[in-house]
């Protein structure tokens, strides 16, 4: 395979800023990184890739979230616990609801990079770069803030580790005990003003607990029940921070991107012949692919042949990303095509991206029950179409944020503006968030007991 970390520079690449005022300055970082050590392990990313391929087969669910994008400012201990804590809260009411497990991938840890519609913003006729994310350039509407700033780069390398270092020790120090997570969402369902919504899940699950602990299933003799899989995912979107942290793992001999357990392509960054197809196509992480309503049937196609070559199940999630007016109809042709190829890959719903709007005071948002109404016709579409539908991708935090409207608490437009604090797309807060899982994992339920449609 003629491909090498840095096979890239020769492709056009999108979305990546060539304005750094001292490209030496950024060479010399991109050096550095590239002597520090691995985020993850390459055997962690092979385990993924492994239970990926039980998702593709239906014998596992994904549970795909986090912050559109991280932020220096946003970086707290509570805000990485509160994230994680709302993941595993989802995860369990969606292993009750599909029955099977969930594999937990967080948007964190290196969720920093943002691809931009438009390359500048002007503000009362002064014209800056646009914020590309914390670890390019700042937010302010500065003009030395806004120029890319390399150093940005090791900062956003130790935020990343950081991180990682404290999800590792919730993940399996204890936090993450089954009988805490489902306390948690007791008292989410006691507090919800729609609480009698999830209280029926809620009392099964809690029936199911102590029948098993009356069995002896207790999280002491049962390492699963105290202790969970947790794997990290960003864009891969800023190729030369990507390829610094690209290395040869030495049990396999093959080549690695260490800065996180699954990296994906944005739906502005496929292009066949572009610069980030080119990088993924060589690393063996599992890849996500952003599935919008300009990808071609035949496009996809090709695209999976150059990503996944072997056709190997757990390398490729195709995340959906229509809209909910433009799923049912921008959706089966892609789902047909892949089926017909007789592709193995996990089909996933993002229902964030499609659905972004501006109210009238121009603020970015997106409702509740449009997330909602596209995760049921993904649902939906999948089974006409005899694809499995393999899991979900939420921008969410586990801080209570207005910045998508509608839930239990019905947030409404003129609420936006007291707790709006996110550096790009709007997320859904905790409770939002968890109501979504709750409705989807009952959905879920009634699927498989044959009695309703997911
Ligand atoms: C994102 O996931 O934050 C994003 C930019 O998505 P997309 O590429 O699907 O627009
Ligand atoms: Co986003």
């Amino acid at each position: 395979m003629d491909w090498s970390p840095d096979s890239w520079r020769s492709r056009r690449a999108r979305h990546i800023p060539t304005d750094y005022p001292d490209p030496a300055a950024l060479a010399a970082v991109e050096a550095e990184l590239s002597t520090y050590p691995p985020l993850v392990f390459a055997g962690e990313a092979r385990t993924l890739r492994r239970a990926l391929a039980q998702v593709a087969r239906g014998e596992a669910f994904l549970l795909q979230g986090g912050d559109c994008a991280e932020s220096f400012k946003e970086f707290h201990p509570n805000n990485i616990r509160d994230t994680f804590r709302v993941m595993l809260q989802m995860s369990v009411a969606l292993t009750f609801g599909a029955g099977v497990p969930v594999v937990k991938v967080g948007r964190i840890a290196g969720q920093f990079a943002k691809p931009r519609s438009e390359p500048t913003e002007t503000r009362d006729g002064v014209t800056l770069p646009s914020y590309r994310g914390d670890n390019i350039n700042g937010m302010e509407f500065d003009e030395r803030v806004r120029a890319p700033d390399p150093q940005r780069l090791l900062k956003s390398y130790g935020q990343a580790a950081a991180t990682l270092n404290l999800i590792r020790a919730f993940a399996t120090g204890g936090y993450a005990d089954l009988h805490n997570v489902h306390k948690w969402n007791l008292e989410f369902v006691s507090d919800n003003p729609q609480g009698d919504r999830y209280s029926h899940l809620a009392d099964r699950i809690s029936e199911t607990l102590t029948f098993m602990e009356a069995c002896g299933i207790t999280a002491e003799e049962v390492r699963p029940l105290r202790e969970v899989e947790f794997f990290t995912s960003h864009e891969a979107l800023l190729l030369g921070y990507e390829q610094a942290m690209t290395r040869i793992d030495s049990t396999t001999g093959r080549w690695y991107d260490t800065s996180a357990h699954l990296v994906w392509i944005g739906d502005r960054t496929r292009q066949l012949d572009g610069a980030h197809v080119e990088f993924c196509r060589g690393i063996e992480n599992p890849i996500g692919v952003k599935c919008g309503p300009t990808l071609a049937p035949d496009e996809l196609l090709r695209l999976l042949d150059i990503l996944d070559p072997e056709n190997d199940p757990g390398r490729i999630v195709l995340i959906a990303r229509f809209g909910a007016d433009n799923v049912s109809s921008g959706l089966p042709p892609l789902v047909k095509a892949v089926r017909k190829a007789g592709r193995q890959v996990v089909w996933s719903s993002d229902p964030m991206h499609g659905n972004t709007i501006k109210t009238e005071s121009g603020v970015k948002t997106r409702r509740f029950e449009a997330i909602l109404s596209e995760v049921g016709s993904f649902f939906d579409v999948c089974r006409a179409e005899g694809a499995i539908p393999g899991g979900v991708h939420f921008e969410m935090t586990g801080q209570n944020v207005t910045e998508c409207l509608g839930g239990a608490y019905q947030i409404s437009e003129e609420e936006l503006a007291s707790r709006y604090h996110t550096h790009c797309d709007p997320r859904l807060n905790a409770s939002q968030a968890l109501e979504l899982a709750f409705i989807l994992a009952d959905r879920l339920k009634s699927a498989r007991d044959g009695s309703g449609s997911a």
